[in-house]
């Protein structure tokens, strides 16, 4: 398996052949590549409601969550590491901002029915790690759950909604992911209304998180109750392809492609402040071959999804953080026009996606999934482009204009020339 770039191409008004297709002639791959265009321009503003909830995340949220790496292994000294190697690593740099605490970090409630954060693991309390994490100009995120418990057993936030989003506001929170479980016979909309008319009656401005995993079709309503983001799918797992059940007939969690497969039709539903949430990153978590995390951050950039990685941010290779800093292929995940990438081609194993770019240019993956090497092939207009035009070719991951872009031109009989 190798892995095809990530290619940039770019309108060349002076260039005069005309590229009717795209082929990668030299290297059979496994996974992927980008591509841009460049002339139309439209701008507008897309955001139409004047609500807290539709003012924030305007561009995928990135971040940290303790849960794919730690389950419920958390603790307040690892929550500060991992604050500190955001900044260290240069993942801060790169554009990475909340650092979240997934389930487990409460145990219970008191008389007054307040959450009250393990006091072993929390033992300076979840305020002061707020205000740690605010020191260092990062952004502070918890969980709970919109039922009676989460998904761990902890207590969720069922019939409490209106005083944890005090708590949470008290505490600092910028971020807050609500998940599913235990909800019984509860409305889905209905649950994620009340929870973000909470979040927003206590003053505070919280992202929120919608996390159930699409089984009511939250793309359909996620925006209007003033959810952010959006799972599309059960969890994601540290693996290319596959998918598990959680237990017999309690369908699943799901690798890479098979969660791309459910996010392909969905792209009409995301834009700046509503996102589909495909689950967090597992790049550096050991399951996958480098390339398989390059092609999973490459796929998760042109999706347009929040960029939550879910690794050990404090003993990362350097492969891995050159992964999740490429700071050319956050910018194709943090373009302000905020479509998500398409798929454009499918041919077994081989696919195209293109995202749109505020720009005008588009950035294109040439997926090849399988396990056996592959040429991947793309109509010149599938991308978009217009048959007069040339592009220039940067591969967003060795950072060059490469002379790939040279082959990619056709002879006008729909050959690509080498
Ligand atoms: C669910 C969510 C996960 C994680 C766990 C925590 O499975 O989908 O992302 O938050 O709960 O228990």
């Amino acid at each position: 398996m190798t892995i095809l770039g990530d290619l940039a191409i770019q309108r060349q008004a002076l260039l005069r052949l005309i590229p009717r297709e795209l082929s990668e002639n030299t290297m059979s791959t496994k996974r992927v590549v980008l591509v841009m265009l460049a002339p139309l321009v439209f701008t507008a503003s897309l955001v139409a409601q004047d609500t807290v909830s539709a003012k924030l995340a305007l561009t995928p949220p990135m971040g940290w969550n303790s849960w794919n790496k730690f389950a419920c292994n958390v603790s307040e000294d690892m929550i500060r590491e991992m604050a500190d190697a955001m900044v260290k690593s240069g993942m801060k740099d790169a554009g990475y901002q909340y650092v979240v605490i997934d389930d487990c970090w409460q145990v219970s409630r008191d008389e007054n029915g307040n959450i009250v954060a393990d006091p072993q693991r929390f033992p300076s309390g979840i305020k002061a790690l707020a205000d740690y994490i605010h020191s260092l100009d990062l952004k502070f995120g918890i969980y709970s759950d919109a039922g009676s418990k989460t998904c761990a057993g902890r207590p969720g936030g069922l019939g409490h909604e209106y005083q944890d989003a005090l708590q949470y506001a008290a505490w600092g929170v910028d971020y807050l992911k609500y998940d599913w479980c235990n909800t019984t016979t509860q409305d889905a909309e209905a649950s994620y209304a009340n929870i973000r008319a909470a979040l927003d009656a206590a003053g505070r401005p919280i992202v929120l998180s919608i996390c159930e995993w699409g089984k009511a079709q939250p793309w359909l309503w996620g925006k209007e109750v003033g959810g952010n983001l959006w799972r599309t799918t059960g969890d994601i797992q540290d693996r290319w392809s596959g998918k598990k059940e959680w237990k017999p007939g309690d369908c699943c969690s799901y690798g890479v492609v098979d969660i791309i497969d459910a996010e392909a039709e969905l792209y009409s539903y995301a834009g700046p402040g509503h996102w589909n949430d495909p689950d967090m990153l597992e790049v550096g978590n050991g399951g996958m071959t480098d390339v398989e995390y390059r092609s999973h951050f490459s796929l998760w950039a042109i999706l347009a999804a929040p960029l939550i990685a879910g690794n050990d941010l404090r003993n990362m290779r350097p492969e891995i953080r050159d992964i999740l800093t490429n700071k050319e292929v956050i910018a194709i995940n943090q373009d302000p026009l905020g479509m998500q990438g398409r798929r454009v081609s499918k041919s077994g194993d081989r696919e195209v996606w293109v995202k749109q770019l505020k720009d005008g240019r588009r950035a294109v993956i040439l997926l090849n999934r399988g396990p056996s090497e592959q040429n991947v092939v793309v109509n010149w207009e599938e991308i978009g482009n217009p048959d007069h035009l040339s592009a220039a070719v940067r591969d967003l991951y060795s950072q060059v204009w490469c002379d790939r872009a040279v082959a990619w031109r056709s002879d006008g009989n729909g050959n690509a020339l080498k």
